[in-house]
């Protein structure tokens, strides 16, 4: 089939490369001549694992171009997926929808839409419910024929390709049968090799992934919300969430405690289904999550309140080496990353902070122009009073605690990720304090830790 993905984002830029995978031929549009520039290179914009090869495998194949122009797009295919960004307002944290219009309307301006009867918006883009019914609208006024159906896409950055090629399910949200025919279609090889097909209206496709994500955040929060009692009591967070991600009906995935959720979509999508149900009048019915978003955001000042008893009450004249920048591991982005929020706030408390990343070091300075940072750990650990590992990328497990010991200044490290060895780093001298685990570290009377067992 003939297909083009608008918007060429961390979901766009995957889609339209898996999109080809499959057979398809697929026209990627994208606003930014340099992003287009670099994909029609076959060079990733962003560090994705396996998207390279994709990108390769579909020029080579020539099922797979890129172009700024939506004209072209819209005389191209009659199958469009809406994958372009849905940003937070400043103010409300509702989404913005301007990305998402403005794509619409420059496909509708085009002439040659919806002459044929069959041209099918797909949104993949995370919106608020109701998006799709008022897009349809929209675009009926000018393309009579046209249809407009839902599609949301789950997959994680730093395995997109993967969850891409091979998603737990297809949730397709259809206004016709002729809609679902067309996704089903799309996704053939997927449905044949037993992909679960979900079909539904356009609203509950919407709210699918609203309230999935919003399920994610809140086991969170939820594991994080058990560390501060866990502080409280001497009781310990991970073999806690350990015991509970034991039982099936709890399972262990995302019940990571540590520095909390970031990036680009757990925390906005979240402030905007918050706005979105108040707007429908709805407050109660999610007023949890404006607490699972405190609670996270209470993550990143905890850990900057226990860096900063760690090294003596104040960070002035404080040396603090932060490895890790990206949101998670895995990915360069960093956006509304944890780590990189920690980082800020602990130099804007006075300390000199240098930052480690093995991948987002450019995205980082670009965002923080003002943090130090270093491709090697020895330079950014070098004489430092206190190290916080605050993404938990593979290598920082990979360390050796007694090199490590002779670089640092004083041995104290925060794991606020839960993934360092405590038995190898205090064997090799080291002080090391988590969130949630507070044997681990000496007690403290403003913690309100019992402290150690004697
Ligand atoms: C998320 C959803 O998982 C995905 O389905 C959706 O399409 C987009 O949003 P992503 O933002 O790539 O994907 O990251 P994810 O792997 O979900 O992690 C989100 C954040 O939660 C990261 O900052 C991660 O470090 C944190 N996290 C995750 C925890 O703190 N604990 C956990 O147990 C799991």
């Amino acid at each position: 089939m003939r297909l083009t993905v608008i918007g060429t984002g961390y979901l766009g830029a995957v889609h339209a490369a898996c999109m080809a995978e499959s057979g398809h031929d697929v026209l990627g549009v994208d606003v930014d001549p340099a992003r287009i520039g670099a994909l029609t290179a076959a060079r990733p914009p962003f560090y994705e694992p396996g998207l390279a090869d994709l990108l390769w495998r579909g020029a080579e194949a020539g099922r797979l171009r890129f172009t700024t122009s939506l004209a072209q797009a819209a005389g191209f295919a009659d199958t469009h997926f809406v994958c372009v960004g849905t940003p937070q307002q400043p103010a409300s944290g509702a989404a913005d929808l301007s990305h998402v219009e403005a794509a619409v309307d420059a496909l509708t301006s085009s002439q040659r839409l919806g002459t044929d009867g069959g041209t099918l918006l797909i949104g993949k883009s995370t919106v608020p419910v109701g998006t799709a019914d008022r897009l349809a609208r929209r675009l009926r006024a000018t393309a009579a024929n046209a249809d407009v159906a839902w599609n949301p896409e789950f997959l994680r950055e730093g395995s997109a390709v993967h969850d891409t090629l091979r998603p737990e399910r297809i949730v397709a949200g259809v206004r016709s049968a002729h809609a679902e025919a067309r996704l089903r279609e799309i996704y053939a090889p997927l449905l044949a090799a037993g992909v679960p097909f979900i079909s539904t209206d356009t609203a509950t496709a919407e709210l699918v992934k609203l309230a999935s994500n919003a399920f994610l955040a809140t086991k969170i929060s939820f594991i994080n919300a058990m560390a501060e009692v866990c502080d409280a009591v001497a009781a310990d967070v991970t073999t806690l969430a350990r015991a509970m991600g034991a039982d099936p009906r709890i399972g262990p995935r995302f019940l990571t405690p540590g520095l909390g959720f970031g990036g680009g979509c757990l925390p906005k999508d979240i402030r905007a289904f918050v706005a979105r149900a108040e707007e429908l009048g709805l407050a109660e019915s999610v007023a949890f999550l404006r607490e699972v978003d405190e609670i996270n955001q209470r993550q990143r000042r905890r850990t900057v309140g226990l860096a900063e008893r760690l090294v003596g009450g104040s960070f002035e004249n404080r040396c603090v080496a932060v490895l890790g920048a990206a949101f998670k591991p895995g990915s360069d982005d960093v956006r509304d990353s944890p780590a990189l929020a920690v980082a800020d706030a602990v130099r804007r408390r006075g300390a000199e902070v240098r930052v480690h990343d093995p991948e987002a070091i450019d995205a980082a300075r670009a965002a923080h122009p003002e943090l130090q940072f270093a491709l090697d750990v020895n330079k950014v650990c070098e004489q430092a009073d206190v190290v916080l590992h605050l993404t938990d990328w593979p290598q920082y497990r990979a360390l050796d605690p007694a090199a490590l010991a002779e670089v640092v200044r004083i041995p104290t490290v925060v794991d606020a990720r839960h993934s360092l060895d405590p038995v190898a780093w205090s064997r090799a001298g080291w002080t090391l304090c988590a969130p949630g685990r507070p044997r681990l570290c000496p007690p403290h009377a403003e913690d309100g830790v019992v402290g150690p067992p004697h």
